[in-house]
Order: C-alpha cells, then sequence, then structure tokens
C-alpha cells in the first residue's frame, strides 16, 4: 500500500484517481478548496504553504505519490486565478512535497497538464517566461491585452510552462530517485469542461471540435494512466509527457513529437 496525495480530489479528474487509488489498496490524502481531507486554496501563496504543511503533517514527512489536478480552465474570472492555481499553485506543491517523496518508497509524481500545452511551442508562450519567473504584474499585463482570448492564453500558457517546469526537474528529480511526470488530457467531461462548453466565447468551438477516437474521455480513462504513471509498471518513464487525447496530439501535429 502506498500513500498518496492528490490536489483537486473533490471533483473531475482528481476525484476519478483518488477513487481507483483507494479501491486498488492506497492511502489517499485529497487536497481541495473543500469537501475533502485537506482545505486550502492553492491560488493563494499563503494557502500552498498550509496544503504542503497539513500534508507533511498527515504523512509524516514521508510520501510515496503526488497527483496534482487542481486547476481552473479557461472560462475562470479574474484570468489571474487561473495562473495562480494551474501554474504558481501546482509548482510550489511540487516543490513543497519533494523532499518527503525522496523518504518515500519507489516515489512518483504526475502532474495533470493539458494537450493545450502543445497549442504554443514554449518559444512563442507571451506568459512562459515571467510563469518561470514569478513575474506576477507582466503576466497581468499581457492578459490584459489580450482582450477576450485572455482566459484561453491564461489556460494553455499556464499549461505550456508547467510541462516546461515539470522536464526542466526530470534531471533532479531523477537523481533524487523520485519519477515525475505529465499527462496531457483531451476534453475530459467533468465539471471543468461544462463551464467551457455553456460559454458564448468558447462553447462552439468546443462542442464542433472532435478527437479522432470520436467522443471526449471520462474521468476514470484519465485516472486510470495516472495510476499506471505512480506504478511500477511505468519504474523506467521519467521525465515524460503521456498524451490522453484520444488523438489530438496526432491530429494537429503528425510530424512533431
Ligand atoms: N476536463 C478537461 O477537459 C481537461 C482537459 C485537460 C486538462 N484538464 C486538467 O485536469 C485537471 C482537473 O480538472 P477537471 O477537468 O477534473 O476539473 P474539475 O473542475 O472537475 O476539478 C478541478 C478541481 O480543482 C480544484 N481547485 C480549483 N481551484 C482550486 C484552488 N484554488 N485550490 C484548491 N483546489 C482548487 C476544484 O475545487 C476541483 O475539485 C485540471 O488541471 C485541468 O486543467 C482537464
Amino acid at each position: 500500500m502506498s500513500l498518496i496525495a492528490i490536489t483537486g480530489a473533490k471533483s473531475g479528474i482528481g476525484a476519478a484517481t483518488a477513487a481507483m487509488l483507494r479501491a486498488g489498496g492506497h492511502a489517499v490524502i485529497g487536497i481541495d478548496i473543500g469537501g475533502t481531507d485537506i482545505t486550502a486554496d492553492l491560488s493563494q501563496a499563503d494557502g500552498r504553504v498550509q496544503a504542503v504543511a497539513a500534508v507533511l503533517d498527515r504523512c509524516a514527512g514521508k510520501l510515496d505519490g503526488l497527483v496534482l489536478c487542481a486547476g481552473l480552465g479557461p472560462t475562470a474570472k479574474p484570468h489571474m486565478s487561473i495562473v495562480a492555481v494551474n501554474y504558481f499553485g501546482a509548482v510550489a506543491m511540487l516543490d513543497g512535497l519533494r523532499g518527503a517523496l525522496e523518504r518515500g518508497s519507489a516515489p512518483a509524481a504526475v502532474v495533470v497538464s493539458s494537450v493545450s500545452s502543445v497549442q504554443m511551442t514554449w518559444e512563442a508562450n507571451p506568459i512562459g517566461r515571467a510563469l518561470e519567473a514569478g513575474d506576477e504584474a507582466r503576466i497581468a499585463e499581457v492578459l490584459a491585452a489580450a482582450g477576450e482570448r485572455a482566459g484561453q492564453m491564461a489556460y494553455a500558457g499556464t499549461k505550456n510552462a508547467l510541462t516546461v517546469a515539470v522536464r526542466r526537474r526530470a534531471v533532479e528529480w531523477g537523481k533524487a530517485g523520485v519519477r515525475l511526470n505529465t499527462v496531457a488530457p483531451g476534453a475530459v467531461e467533468t465539471p471543468l469542461l461544462q463551464a467551457g462548453l455553456a460559454d458564448p466565447v468558447y462553447g462552439k468551438a468546443i462542442r464542433d471540435f472532435v478527437a479522432p477516437i470520436g467522443r471526449r474521455a471520462r474521468p476514470d480513462e484519465i485516472a486510470s494512466v495516472i495510476a499506471f504513471l505512480l506504478g511500477q509498471g511505468a519504474s523506467y518513464v521519467h521525465g515524460t509527457q503521456v498524451y490522453v487525447d484520444g488523438g489530438v496530439d496526432a491530429l494537429a501535429r503528425p510530424a512533431i513529437f
């Protein structure tokens, strides 16, 4: 049995992952803005500190797995809240819990990015470098100039930078004995996607876009890949991004991989 912490465990992909891992005999520490074991607001610096401290307390400084699912979609307002949760919240949890993972048994972390992470290259990411530098004023300035597409820019920009942040950590984490990967889901039937479908700016595009596999994913179809990446079957998988997108990435970028 392993002990695994999961952010965003109350809903969607995080809830499905928590249920699947518990059913597999693992112990789960859920973190969310409410409705699970640890209540913390990952959009706030003090909420992140509180979340890390509460996990360390519950796991007595030793964690076998970490799954970062907490996130906001492109329709969330204000746009800086997308930046705060999707990038700064995730990176703070990763770095804050690395020491506990190093003391765990066959430890691994999985970060939920998105197939939106490849909508832009790192070089073309308008907020990538400012995210890395923690320059919130610059990010706010770029998003303010983006008009009605600011939400999508914040979403794709943070997911692109989050995948880069994970890959930049692969060397250090590998040396420390902790595997670290991202999953990149396509459209998954969760409240986050429902908010997008109901949105006047993004709804039609989301409805009209059909993955090659011909349907959207269920949350458990992402959870099963996360569970695989945490387990010993993935013992040599490190620093990579696994697409769980029904073929969207292959459709968009067949010659780039
Ligand atoms: N649903 C999709 O189509 C899709 C596609 C690609 C990637 N993703 C990613 O999957 C992850 C999970 O999303 P989901 O679709 O399951 O959505 P969801 O809305 O069902 O779950 C997101 C969870 O994050 C939590 N959360 C949000 N803000 C928080 C905060 N400030 N502090 C703590 N917790 C917070 C929410 O309370 C919720 O439980 C997200 O990172 C999302 O970007 C989703």
